[in-house]
């Protein structure tokens, strides 16, 4: 009997360890464990990602070019950046001119951004280490403002958007990615599954709020700014 109530207990603990840093990916452990997992990952996460350079162009890069459109030197902040693959996919774009700011918590992430943009994007790119919860820029600076693949992994994700929706321009575009599919419940909390995202951005009075499906785990959500 000890040794069921042994088993159990092992594969309890198990499971939960694999909830709190692999599902999850330290989100519910505190900001410095998500960004400690990034800086261990940041050299392989590209590999592990594996984009396609035509799927990054047809949901991200033309559209938010199209929502750019009469803007001839957009500033475009990218909430939490990573590798920089929003900025990868914005200067992929023959159409876009503008400027792309990216933040991120994790120092590695970004080093792996720079190595892979310095070139293409030459003066055109700004990297910064910082949290996305107290973003250092002045009211409407941007204007447009993205976060893909992050907000389920900040502590509270509400204040990321309250600061995302400051920092943006009347007028602007947000776009974020939101999480779906099969493990959002995984994520209490944290916003995730469809409709509460938009709702929360809805009662921030964003207008015309919409999703659309992008991959298994993720809808994007685009939100604009009244004038
Ligand atoms: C799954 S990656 C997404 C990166 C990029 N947006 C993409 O789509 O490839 C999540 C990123 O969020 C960053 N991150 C997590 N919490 C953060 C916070 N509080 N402030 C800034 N960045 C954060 C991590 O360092 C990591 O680079």
């Amino acid at each position: 009997m000890l040794y069921l109530y042994l088993a159990l207990g092992i594969a309890l603990l198990g499971g939960l360890l694999y909830w709190l840093l692999i599902i999850t990916e330290g989100t519910y452990l505190g900001t410095r464990v998500v960004i400690f997992l990034y800086d261990l990952v940041a050299t392989r996460y590209d590999g592990i990602k594996k984009l396609v350079p035509a799927y990054e162009s047809f949901f991200l890069g033309a559209p938010l070019v199209r929502a750019l459109g009469g803007n001839p030197d957009p500033l475009v902040l990218d909430v939490a950046s990573g590798t920089g693959r929003l900025a990868q996919a914005l200067f992929a774009e023959p159409g876009f001119t503008g400027k792309v700011v990216g933040v991120d918590h994790s120092r590695r992430m970004l080093s792996e951004a720079l190595r892979a943009l310095r070139k293409r994007a030459g003066e055109r790119l700004f990297l910064i280490v910082q949290d996305a919860a107290a973003l250092g820029f002045q009211d409407a600076a941007f204007d447009c403002v993205t976060c893909l693949e992050a907000l389920e992994f900040m502590g509270n994700p509400k204040r990321v958007i309250d600061e995302m929706v400051r920092v943006l321009k009347p007028g602007g575009v947000l776009l974020l990615s939101n999480r779906v599919g099969k493990d959002a419940w995984a994520f209490p909390g944290r916003m995730c599954g469809r409709g509460r995202l938009e709702g929360y951005l809805r009662q921030l009075g964003l207008e015309d709020v919409h999703g659309e499906r992008w991959q298994v785990h993720y809808d994007l959500v685009w939100a604009y700014k009244p004038e």
